[in-house]
């Protein structure tokens, strides 16, 4: 508290309209003060016009002044010895021998040295006397951590998250949102709905976040207020207990001591109010302006009324003119509010920055602002100081408003000079693994300071707490994370995570990790891909450069990954060690001949008809391409527009058509489209083939497809590999889905009618394919209870029929469950998600991995002998599925080979989801390093179907 604040000051002290200073001209005054307060409280003085000063005065004049109050610590919150959180009886802890990024200088300061905190906060960073440490505490009351050399960083920060308000698992009691009262809300708070049983929580503190702005959604205009909170658990179990720095409005209080903490303050632009209020953005801003204005004329008043009463003309001044509905928003105007704003495109960012400017108001950040790289000078003009870019690495082109996303957005911002945020909105991308987005910025061309940065200082000082989290720094709260490789090194997972000082995982399980995975990726150039992604509006041309039909010799190689002879089992065919290389030859899109060096004759190989191109994939690699399954690949351009896409299949379970409808099964390959983004996308990154069953939400999907992502129409040669590749069903819990013993019903009469009755229309038709082995049965669902009802079906079937099934389990997030029975039933599991979250009832049971669990998912399957593929859950996630499937390797502690990482978006998906699984297999070139590390880049397709050489 400041100690001049208890006292209430006349009008020719502080002036009105200035800011309200702590300075220590005002200390000096203090006798002064006391000796006019006196004068004051007896009603004997008057000032200027002569009226009788009222009994409150010095309340009400101690409420203009903390008005102009600025937010922020205290002058001596950093002589606090100890925490305001800090939970009494915490043991105090010397972290030894650790490689501290700081967050200071700008993301570079790196400290090799000790961390010692206690009471809540940072006591000692660097060379510190550990001796003298150990002395002032008894044997128990401190913990000594060795960090043998680990890298270690400030907690992390979503300055974007629902953790709490869109609790997992998702249940219609527990979705607090968005409000749906109108586009105007700014008196709604986000901690009135804050559940404090979200599993996310010790989830996402195991990826190392200790800070989360909870904010309202996006539905409205102005959404409500926002709050900070830490993820630890409370003794209180309270939301209020999980406050950082609440402000005095919240229990109807105002600040008396001349300390505020920032307020936060959620807005939205573009489709998402537009949507829910059936408004235009003409109509949105519209809203916005009303209430700036309303907010602005309340303020006026204030001031007013204020600098009336500061000259002492109290007659006629009556009540403080305020309005609880609205003061949050006077205080934006008076700028005491971090405004984060949801805004995507150029139309949306020139519109808000249009009106911090009519309103005089800052802007803390912009969020998504999926367009933001392409108009940095938009936000440099806004009012106050440019806000900052709060985004996603790489979830882009959901909805129309994110079509123009670019992955190299971040690095584009930076060198604009705008601050750069990386955030979750949690849980629509798991909070968990935010560090994730972080890697891809930084794999893409982020600085790494930066990259480091956008998930700690830079949401710290976006949130208004950067002189408390965001760093380690003697003072600075002490939440702390030690990692078991560089935090920008692929899979790097937390070992301990602290928040308040206290350790959060109770049986870390750590994985060791490789020396090379200490240090920063050597992450490739991405220079004339940035340049293009601005050039051309964030649509830069994807098909590749060149189709080069002719031979190719790739130098330079490192290893070459090839599938076995029997096309199952993908091998190493070589790998060089030290500075040898090898070299491969394709001729017509066929590995013709490989080895060492000079293995390769060039004269024996070269054909007449073309020249022989050379590419140097310096230590890069060849192997395998990925396969993509889960998303609506193919079938749909963007997920939010409907007709961009196929359309989504009608449930004849649900809404019985005309017989004849009845009996067709929809074909996922009539609805394909070629050439999207982000299918394009997923090709760069050496997914040549996608599974797509058709879009539905019911139980019946229909006959998959397999085709291929760089093809540029269906015509092309080898464009669809296969037309019919299974049937997909799913059985998962939707508002319109009948109940799951419906379904199992149905699907038990078809099975056995088919084995009985053969063929009646083409359902039957289908299941005559089906139990006779010609198709696998693709039933996603995710329960443990469902998944043991389908074994037990199959059981039953093979019983009776004496035929085998072909069963194939999608989603199957709770499969690790019943790992052994699926092995010794012979089904196959296919993960749509990498990494697990509880995002429904039927998927709370998750097998996280390290660090709360030894095994992952993946690797509990695979050791009991299932056949494991892995997909993703939206298109814009196809392109990470190489880092996807090396993070599964690192974690996996080597149980785990890449090439059967490989496998597992390749080989397996291709035996699991469809009919021929032996064909020819696409290969991909990758230079600078191997398809699943931060190190590579992916230089060409290797296509033996076509006989061509797609060069990017
Ligand atoms: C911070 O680092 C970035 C990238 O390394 C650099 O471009 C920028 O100029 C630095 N800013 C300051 C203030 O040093
Ligand atoms: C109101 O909130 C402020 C800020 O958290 C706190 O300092 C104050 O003690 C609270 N007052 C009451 C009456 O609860
Ligand atoms: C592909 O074309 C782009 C733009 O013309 C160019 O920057 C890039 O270097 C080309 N890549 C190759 C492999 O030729």
């Amino acid at each position: 508290m400041g100690e001049n604040s208890q006292l209430p000051m006349p009008a020719s002290v502080v002036p009105t309209n200035r800011p309200y200073v702590r300075n220590r001209f005002v200390y000096g005054t203090v006798l002064v003060l006391v000796a006019l307060q006196f004068l004051y409280s007896h009603h004997a003085l008057t000032i200027g016009h002569t009226s009788s000063v009222p009994i409150h005065a010095e309340n009400t004049l101690a409420r203009c002044r903390a008005l102009d109050t600025v937010p922020g610590p205290s002058s001596h919150f950093y002589s606090r010895a100890s925490s305001d959180r800090y939970v009494p009886g915490t043991r105090a802890t010397l972290v030894l021998d650790a490689r501290i990024w700081t967050g200071g200088q700008n993301g570079t300061e790196i400290i090799e040295g000790h961390v010692y905190f206690d009471k809540g906060i940072f006591k000692g960073v660097g060379s510190l006397d550990v001796n003298a440490i150990k002395m002032l505490h008894s044997r128990d009351s401190l913990d000594i951590v060795d960090a043998k050399g680990a890298w270690v960083t400030p907690g992390i920060v979503d300055a974007h998250s629902h953790l709490g308000v869109l609790a997992a698992p998702s249940l219609s009691g527990a979705n607090d949102g968005n409000s749906h009262n109108g586009p105007i809300l700014p008196w709604l708070r986000s901690l009135d709905g804050l559940n404090t049983h979200d599993e996310s929580y010790p989830l996402s503190i195991a990826g190392g976040v200790t800070t989360a702005l909870i904010l309202p959604g996006s539905a409205n205009a102005i959404g409500g207020q926002a709050f900070t909170i830490k993820l630890r658990k409370t003794a209180e179990r309270s939301p209020t207990a999980m406050l950082l720095e609440p402000p005095y409005q919240l229990n109807g209080t105002y600040p008396a001591s001349g300390v505020v903490p920032w307020r936060q303050m959620k807005h939205a632009c573009g489709e998402n109010p537009s949507r829910v209020y059936r408004a235009t953005r003409m109509d949105t801003f519209w809203a916005f302006r009303q209430a700036y204005d309303r907010a602005r004329q309340i303020k006026k008043e204030q001031d007013a009324y204020c600098e009336q009463a500061f000259s002492g003309r109290w007659s006629d001044l009556g009540e403080f003119p305020e309005d609880l509905q609205w003061e949050a928003l006077v205080d934006v105007l008076r700028g005491r509010v971090k405004v984060q704003t949801h805004c995507y495109e150029a139309v949306d960012l020139d519109d808000l920055i249009r009106l911090s400017n009519e309103f005089k108001f800052s802007i803390a950040a912009v969020h998504h602002a999926h367009e933001a790289y392409l108009v940095p000078d938009v936000l440099k003009r806004a009012y106050g100081p440019p806000p900052a870019a709060a985004i996603f690495a790489t979830h882009a082109r959901y909805k129309r408003e994110a079509y123009r996303g670019s992955e190299f957005a971040p690095r584009i911002l930076a060198e604009n000079g705008i601050k750069v945020v990386l955030k979750s909105d949690h849980p629509v991308s798991n909070s968990r693994f935010l560090l994730f987005d972080a890697q891809q910025a930084h794999y893409y061309g982020l600085p790494e300071n930066l990259a480091l940065g956008a998930v700690t200082t830079q949401p710290a000082q976006v949130v208004g707490l950067d002189y408390r989290i965001g760093f380690i720094r003697e003072g600075w709260d002490a939440d702390l994370v030690i990692w078991d490789s560089h935090p920008l090194a692929l899979g790097a997972t937390p070992t301990q995570v602290y928040i308040d000082g206290i350790a959060q995982i109770e049986f870390p399980h750590v994985v060791e990790k490789p020396n090379s995975l200490q240090s920063v990726p050597k992450v490739p150039n991405f220079d004339s891909e940035a340049a293009r992604a601005v050039e051309y509006e964030g649509l830069p041309p994807l098909l590749p450069n060149e189709s080069y039909i002719g031979d190719v010799l790739f130098k330079n190689v490192k290893n070459l990954f090839l599938p076995g002879a029997d096309g199952d089992r993908i091998q190493d065919a070589f790998t060089t060690q030290g500075i040898h290389s090898g070299v491969v030859m394709v001729l017509n899109g066929i590995v013709a001949c490989f080895g060492p060096e000079n293995s390769c004759s060039l004269d024996e190989f070269t054909d007449s008809h073309a020249p022989l191109r050379t590419i140097d994939l310096k230590g890069g690699s060849i192997s395998p391409t990925l396969v993509s399954y889960g998303s609506s690949l193919g079938l749909s351009e963007i997920q939010g527009e409907i007709s961009t896409g196929d359309g989504t299949v009608f449930d004849p379970l649900v809404a019985p058509a005309s017989s004849a409808a009845e009996q067709v099964l929809v074909r996922a390959v009539d609805g394909l489209q070629f050439s999207g983004r982000n299918a394009l996308l997923a090709y760069h990154a050496g997914v040549s083939r996608a599974f797509t069953a058709p879009s539905h939400s019911g139980f019946i999907g229909g006959l998959g497809v397999e085709f291929s992502l760089g093809a540029g129409h269906k015509l092309e040669k080898g464009a669809v590999h296969q037309d019919v590749t299974a049937l997909h069903l799913s059985m998962v819990h939707g508002t319109r889905q009948p109940s799951v013993s419906t379904q199992i019903a149905a699907l038990r009469q078809w099975l056995f009618a088919a084995h009985t009755h053969g063929e009646h229309g083409e359902i039957s038709a289908r299941f005559v394919d089906i139990v006779q082995g010609r198709i696998p049965l693709v039933i996603e669902t995710h329960s443990v209870d469902v998944i043991a009802t389908l074994i037990e079906l199959k059981r039953e079937f093979e019983a009776r029929t004496g035929r085998p099934l072909r069963l194939t389990i999608a989603g199957a997030t709770e499969a690790h469950l019943l790992a052994s029975e699926l092995a010794e039933a012979g089904v196959g599991v296919v993960l749509t998600r990498a990494r697990p979250f509880p995002g429904t009832w039927e998927q709370r049971r998750i097998l996280p991995g390290p660090p709360l669990s030894e095994d992952s998912a993946i690797l509990r399957l695979m050791t009991h002998g299932v056949t494991v593929g892995v997909g993703v859950d939206e298109p814009s996630s196809a392109a990470a599925t190489r880092f996807d499937l090396g993070w599964i390797a690192l974690e996996s502690g080597g149980h785990i080979s890449k090439p059967e990482a490989i496998a597992l978006a390749s080989t397996n998906l291709k035996k699991l989801l469809g009919n021929v699984h032996k064909g020819p297999t696409d290969l991909v070139a990758t230079q600078g390093g191997d398809l699943l590390s931060f190190e590579s880049k992916v230089v060409a397709v290797i296509s033996s179907v076509r006989g061509t050489v797609d060069l990017f």
